[in-house]
């Protein structure tokens, strides 16, 4: 099979008004991809070399896009929207080479998987001119229906077109058709439009193909792979499939979770054996975790590099560029953002750790905040090793800390800092004593004689 040259089409173009969103419909995001974007990534999964996206006008994210996912991909223009066969034609400068296999898919279907993609092209290579991927589902509504006779798919009819009769049967159209390269043009030239949408439907290649003696096969998938995503509803459902089975491929791998169904990934989210994660935390985009971390509950990282042993959490936020060394600790209420964390550092309690650098063993103390920025520009601190800031520190960058370097607790440090010294960046404490009676005493003669007067 691998032999057979093979081209996918993925239709984009849609605007998905049942949305009713501004953003094109395959744009919409689950684990934090756009949903066309997991069809390309399964795609490139199934090793297509060459891919042709048909995209509607004024959708250059959508292309950008694209081209970031899929650099071989062509864009298409589908210009007026005119349904699923009218859309498959835009890409017919690419449709005219001569691929062995052509398979049709929809941007909206994003949790299509490698195996729904072989088990089409199987039958095409065994000599299908026109496979269809069915699927069974108790709920049917929206889908174009598989009509059979004696085994055989006769057509496929849409939810409006469809008899009360037609709309019983359980056996859906995914969207997904694979097509003979040599008959894929001219089964789609010959569809027309006359339907209850006065659309041009893919899924009359499938009549038409029959009428001409051309051999139609449906091949019947999981109904959880191939499911279609017209509204927000349908898009949450999906998104908790791609959560589930993302929970469950971690867990394979040797990650715990203590409670999966609280713990949310992002497509490409990667955690390395051995990592423990618990309850309700969040992977926003671009977040490695290396063997024999912990990330402790009610976390969220986002762009991060968590070395091994490191520990996250409770209540800890890192943020794009937060980078923690081998056994690295990040506690509570700690956000860190665009800052390297040495091996061993710790930063336990309530602080803010942005745009900086913190050597190799230091200690954070509690309540330290970096000032990163003056309203303008962001600028550095750097902490060397081995250093020690006392609690509710304010480092005002930009600043260099040397290492082995002490900061008093509750200090305002502006300069730098050489090192081994120690830093005293606050007003001395003064004493006065038996002031503070003396200051009772005046305030309570006072309030006496206010009362006395009123
Ligand atoms: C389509 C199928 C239906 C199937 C269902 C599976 C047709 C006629 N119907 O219906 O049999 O059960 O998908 O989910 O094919 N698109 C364009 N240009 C267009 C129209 C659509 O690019 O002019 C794209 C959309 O962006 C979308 C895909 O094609 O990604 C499917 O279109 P949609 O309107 O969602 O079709 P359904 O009504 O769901
Ligand atoms: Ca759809």
């Amino acid at each position: 099979m691998s032999q057979r040259s093979f081209l996918p089409v993925v239709l984009a173009a849609g605007l998905g008004t049942r949305m009713r969103s501004d953003l094109p419909k395959v744009m919409h995001p689950i684990g934090h991809l756009p949903l066309v974007g997991h069809v390309l990534k399964t795609l490139a999964a199934s090793g297509a070399e060459e891919m042709a996206v048909v995209v509607g006008p004024d959708m250059e994210p959508l292309e950008t896009l694209v081209k970031d996912l899929a650099p071989s991909a062509s864009c298409h223009v589908q210009v007026d929207r005119l349904g699923t066969a009218h859309a498959a034609l835009a890409a017919r400068s690419v449709l005219e080479k001569s691929f062995d296999d052509i398979l049709v898919l929809f941007g909206d279907t994003p949790l299509i998987t490698p195996e729904a993609v072989g088990a089409v092209r199987n039958e095409l290579a065994k000599g299908a001119d026109v496979v269809v991927l069915g699927f069974e589902t108790e709920t049917p509504f929206g889908y174009g229906r598989l009509l059979t006779k004696n085994g055989k798919l006769v057509a496929i009819r849409e939810e409006k077109d469809a008899s009360d009769d037609e709309r019983l049967v359980t056996l859906c159209n995914s969207g997904i058709m694979g097509f003979a390269g040599k008959a894929a043009l001219e089964l789609l030239d010959a569809i027309g439009n006359a339907n209850a949408k006065g659309e041009y439907y893919l899924t009359d290649a499938v009549e038409i193909a029959n009428e001409r003696g051309l051999t139609v096969v449906a091949v019947v998938g999981n109904e959880e792979d191939v499911q279609g995503i017209n509204t927000r509803v349908q898009l949450a459902q999906c998104e908790a499939v791609f959560q589930r089975r993302a929970r469950h491929a971690v867990m394979e791998t040797g990650v715990t979770l203590q409670a999966p169904e609280t713990v949310f990934f992002a497509h490409d989210t990667v955690i390395d054996p051995d990592v423990t994660i618990e309850p309700n935390v969040v992977f926003a985009p671009g977040v490695k975790v290396e063997s024999g971390a912990v990330i402790r509950a009610f976390s969220h990282l986002e762009g991060a590099h968590v070395g091994a042993g490191a520990t996250v959490g409770p209540y800890a936020r890192l943020r794009p560029g937060a980078r923690l060394s081998d056994n690295a600790h990040i506690g509570n209420f700690v956000e860190i953002k665009n800052a390297d964390v040495g091996a061993g550092a710790k930063v336990n309690h309530l602080s803010y750790i942005g745009d900086a650098s913190v050597g190799a063993k230091s200690n954070i103390g509690a309540g330290t905040i970096t000032c990163n920025y003056d309203g303008f520009g962001k600028h550095k601190t750097e902490i060397g090793a081995g250093s020690f800031v006392g609690s509710n520190s304010t480092l005002v960058a930009p600043l260099k800390l040397g290492s082995g370097v002490y900061v008093a607790a509750g200090s305002v440090v502006t300069d730098e800092v050489s090192d081994d010294a120690l830093v005293i960046g606050r007003g001395r404490q003064v004493e006065k004593p038996g002031r503070a009676e003396e200051l009772r005493q005046r305030f309570k003669a006072a309030k006496e004689a206010g009362s006395k007067q009123s």
